[in-house]
């Protein structure tokens, strides 16, 4: 069987946006329908042209989850992991019969994990300001993503990768930490949000509105700093214990030559943004001379974590 490498879910003569539909049972537990690559998702897909979003998530619910339902309050915005945004509208479920697509379907609990962690999931809870406490957001991270948000900025760290670099920046006390592209400073609040009070964080960013604008969202923290100016203006400050490198110029195997040269022993490089095998494009077919260059450095142990459906992270720690 073929399929696409990932599915286009942009507005398009045939579609004028997305919805999905939230059916809420009385015991809280939501509808959800299998994947064809495996996996669980909100019922959904294109509004077609004349339908109202209610409308399109009604027939979305039907046909993906066998589910008749009808519109039963406001609807509210989710974004996808790919960053295309649906409007999730809350269905009242009156049957629910076999999928005419014969796909599987499950109720899930969205309040315990893992599903309180699904990337639909926790934005509908938080659309009704139901965070499950574990889960909330710390506060600088909170005022980075206000930052970004007030910018339009849409390249932060995906709050997966967020709660890793917090874990990781956690096992490191009296830390040097490094970030290579602090955007408005998300990734930034993350690592913070973990680092012991003894550790300090620098982050380095090219574009002068955009340091300006995580440094007004980081300055109440005394162990950040953020420099403006190239990734490799940073490097003299090191060793450093961690180094996130985000920004594309720091993402190649020449690059990454002179990230292990600025890590401490015992170190660890992070670098996200990877593609998981599953939705790589032909223009990957002969591979990728990143992954390779890390896994085959002298001094390197590398692992890829996948994080979401459509994001693996590189770790790899310095050996000597
Ligand atoms: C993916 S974004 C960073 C997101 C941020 N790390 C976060 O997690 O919220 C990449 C950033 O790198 C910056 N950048 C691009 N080239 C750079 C360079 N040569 N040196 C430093 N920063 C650079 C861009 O301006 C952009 O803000």
């Amino acid at each position: 069987m073929t399929r696409p490498a990932f599915i286009d879910l942009s507005p398009g003569l045939d579609r004028v946006g997305r919805a999905c539909a939230w059916i809420e049972r009385e015991d809280g537990f939501v509808l959800m329908t299998g994947l064809e690559w495996g996996g669980w998702t909100l019922p959904g897909g294109g509004i077609h042209p004349g339908e109202t979003p209610g409308q399109a998530a009604a027939r979305e619910a039907w046909e993906e989850a066998g589910a008749h339902a009808e519109v039963a309050g406001d609807p509210f915005p989710i974004v996808g992991v790919s960053g295309v945004e649906s409007v999730c509208v809350p269905l009242r479920l009156t049957r629910l019969e076999p999928s005419p697509e014969g796909r599987p379907v499950a109720w899930v609990n969205p309040r315990s994990l893992p599903w309180a962690d699904d990337h639909q999931l926790r934005q509908g809870l938080a659309a009704r300001g139901q965070t499950p406490p574990h889960l909330e957001v710390p506060p600088l991270v909170r005022s980075a993503l206000g930052a970004a948000h007030a910018a339009g900025f849409t390249r932060s760290c995906s709050p997966e990768v967020g709660a890793l670099l917090r874990t990781l920046a956690a096992a490191r006390p009296g830390g040097r930490v490094l970030e290579l592209g602090t955007g408005l400073g998300v990734g930034a609040a993350w690592l913070l949000s973990g680092l012991p009070d003894s550790g300090r964080l620098l982050s380095v960013e090219a574009d002068q509105d955009r340091a300006q604008g995580a440094w007004a969202a980081l300055r109440t923290d005394p162990r950040a700093r953020v420099l403006v100016g190239d990734w490799r203006d940073a490097l003299p400050e090191g060793p450093f214990d961690l180094i996130f490198a985000d920004c594309a110029a720091a993402k190649t195997p020449d690059a990454l030559h002179t990230l292990v040269r600025a890590l401490r022993p015992g170190g660890t490089l992070i670098l996200d943004n990877l593609t998981p095998r599953a939705g790589l494009d032909d223009r990957w077919h002969a591979g990728d001379p990143l992954r390779d260059a890390a896994s085959a450095h002298p001094h390197l142990h590398a692992c890829e974590v996948q994080v979401t459906r459509r994001e693996c992270v590189l770790l790899a720690t310095r050996t000597a």
